[in-house]
């Protein structure tokens, strides 16, 4: 029997990626909470058991995991209590609107030793791996350098769901602030996985430039990894989304790798390998029917089946502190 999940947040990215995922990764969905009556509806509908509250939910159902799918100010009242039930909880990022919270979160999960991961989905995108695989193999030589783009429009009024009246991403008590704490820290936890090594140092420049709303529209950020690899990453909500958007290089010594439209929800995109003598670009393979959403959402049933596994809030918690310092500092300058 697959793993029982409760959903905690039944909006956009629950509905039209995580479910369909642990579906398809042979779980079930036990039943949500939502304090929306028009959300619960919408729930109920879908043929599902709705409470009101996260308490509710543990409560009474019978759970083998969670996943964590509300704006990011209510992550840690979620995650608190799945942790003192012994619940293994998958979070969505970023960890939490604010350190503070993310570090209640850790300390609740560490008490009770329970398996977390924040839903850093983009770690188990089939390309991500095999860029990773040929890091470890050397195709590129020694890596010098990664660099991002990550970056979509979010008008001041969007909303994924059309019950939403506001859209909580441009409120920084939600949401903890703007498009870089929204969408950077995919890209730094890619990073670290990719290189297999964490990041040392990170600095960020904000930006408002387009949007009229109280968050930064944009950033720059430029890290340096444990052993001296750079990274660097634009992410923005002002980006028209006909541009390109979505491109991820790994600089070698001896190649690159350029991943396109591999970062998001979805299956597929493209890789590629430039020889750095001759120049060549080869196409490189990879699965393109399993969605990043699916892969995680596999890795997370095998680890709460016991198997090895690389979720790990220490790590995840380490990466929120370094980031929430660089953001701090930033903010003041916007
Ligand atoms: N990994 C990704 O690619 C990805 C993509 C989108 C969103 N996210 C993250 O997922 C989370 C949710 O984003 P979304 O776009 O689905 O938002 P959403 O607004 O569409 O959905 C959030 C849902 O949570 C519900 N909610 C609010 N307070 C709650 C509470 N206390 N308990 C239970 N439910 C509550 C809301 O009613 C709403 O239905 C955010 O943390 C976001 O950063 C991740």
């Amino acid at each position: 029997m697959g793993l029982g999940w409760g959903i905690i947040g039944y909006g956009w990215v629950a509905r039209d990626f995580m479910i369909p995922a642990i579906i398809a990764a042979g779980g079930r969905v036990v039943a949500v909470a939502d304090p929306s009556p028009e959300v619960c509806k919408i729930a109920h509908t879908n043929g599902f058991t709705c409470y009101d509250t996260a308490k509710e939910l543990l409560c009474n159902a019978h759970l083998d995991a969670v996943y964590v799918a509300t704006p990011n100010n209510c992550h840690a009242e979620a995650v608190i209590l799945a942790a003192g039930k012994g619940i293994p909880i998958l979070c969505e990022k970023p960890m939490a609107a604010t350190l503070k919270d993310a570090e209640a979160m850790y300390a609740a999960v560490l008490a009770k030793s329970v398996i977390y991961g924040t839903a850093f989905d983009q770690r188990h995108h089939p390309a991500h791996k095999k860029m990773r695989e040929l890091i470890q193999q050397g195709s590129i030589g020694t890596p010098t350098a990664i660099r991002i783009v990550y970056a979509c429009w979010v008008d001041p009024a969007w909303s994924a769901d059309e019950s939403q009246t506001t859209n909580w991403r441009a409120d920084p008590a939600k949401a903890g602030g703007g498009a870089v704490i929204d969408l950077a820290l995919h890209g730094l936890d890619l990073a670290q996985m990719l290189l297999d090594e964490p990041l040392a140092q990170l600095s960020i420049k904000l930006q408002r430039r387009i949007h009229n709303y109280p968050v930064d529209d944009g950033g720059m950020l430029i890290g340096r990894s444990v052993n001296g690899i750079l990274v660097s990453q634009h992410v923005a909500y002002n980006y028209a989304e006909s541009l390109p958007r979505r491109r991820l290089e790994v600089v070698g010594e001896t190649g690159m790798l350029t991943a396109l439209d591999t970062m998001g929800q979805t299956p597929g995109g493209i890789l590629n390998q430039q020889c750095g003598k001759t120049g060549k670009i080869s196409v490189i393979p990879f699965n393109t029917t399993i969605s990043p959403f699916t892969a995680q959402a596999q890795a997370f049933s095998e680890a709460v089946r016991g198997a090895p596994h690389e979720f790990c809030a220490s790590r995840d918690i380490i990466l929120a502190r370094m980031f929430d310092a660089a953001y701090q500092e930033a903010r003041l300058c916007l």
